[in-house]
């Protein structure tokens, strides 16, 4: 990719589309990292993975009727997307307990979270992204009471659209990350970033396997043959 680099992330690097003002490339990288970055690798071929399951995702999204920043995937790691301002929070939406909820409240792992319980999380590196509530958000990060209720309601239409998409693939949503952004000249708030199995926790439906990140994150297995094996599960059920 041969555009302005405009922004280097833990996953991703944002370029710049020479004479398309308003388009962004998102190159995924190999990196791998949790913790806040603590433990890191590079798994040649995570960026293919990552890109492919994401640009499906969106993709599908977008078959649903949910806007997003995403318009299409250029190449192997590669996609293209509108430039967004990114508001500077992370929606969690959780529909079984697991990672931090359970550490933070108590619960027990792997029960039911009925309704859905979303968090939202103050994207802040310096300060490991802490959980927020609403008036903390409207305090830091430029939002609205309206654009927060239109994050919220997003995430959970988001939420029904994964466990359909999920579950015909044999997999349990357990819980999930979004971020959201506006473009130039808009107000509204629209869904970006990734939503991959490094922003998603997806078990099997029959065994509850981890087939994301987590993976990585306790040493449990190997990354690349989990993504793979969730690629190819996606793509069966296409
Ligand atoms: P948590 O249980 O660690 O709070 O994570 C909740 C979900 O958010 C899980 O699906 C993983 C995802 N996530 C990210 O995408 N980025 C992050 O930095 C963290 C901590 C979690
Ligand atoms: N994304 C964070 C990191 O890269 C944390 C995580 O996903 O566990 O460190």
């Amino acid at each position: 990719m041969t555009g302005n680099l405009l922004y280097e992330g833990k996953a991703k690097r944002v370029y710049q589309v020479e004479g398309t003002p308003g388009q962004l490339v998102l190159a995924y990288k190999d990196d791998v990292t949790a913790f806040n970055g603590e433990k890191k690798d590079i798994l040649p071929g995570k960026a293919r993975l990552n890109n492919a399951i994401s640009s499906h995702i969106f993709q599908e999204l977008h078959e649903r009727g949910i806007r997003t920043h995403f318009i299409k995937k250029l190449s192997a790691t590669e996609q293209l997307v509108h430039q967004t301002d990114i508001v500077p929070l992370e929606v969690v939406v959780r529909n079984t307990a697991a990672g931090s909820i359970v550490r933070r409240l108590g619960i027990e792992p792997k029960s039911a979270l009925t309704p859905p319980v979303i968090e939202l999380f103050y994207k802040n590196d310096e300060l490991g992204d802490p959980l927020m509530n609403d008036d903390h958000a409207l305090l830091l990060c430029d939002v609205t009471h309206e654009d927060l209720n239109a994050m919220k309601a997003q995430a959970l239409e988001v939420n029904r659209q994964l466990i359909d998409l999920f579950t015909a693939s044999g997999l349990e949503l357990v819980d999930f990350k979004l971020e959201f952004g506006r473009m130039a000249g808009s107000n509204n708030v629209v869904l970006a970033d990734e939503i991959s199995p490094d922003t998603c926790r997806l078990w099997d439906l029959e065994t509850r396997e981890n087939l994301d990140k987590d993976v990585y994150r306790q040493g449990t297995g190997d990354l690349l043959e989990v993504y793979e094996k969730l690629m190819t599960r996606l793509e069966a059920s296409l």
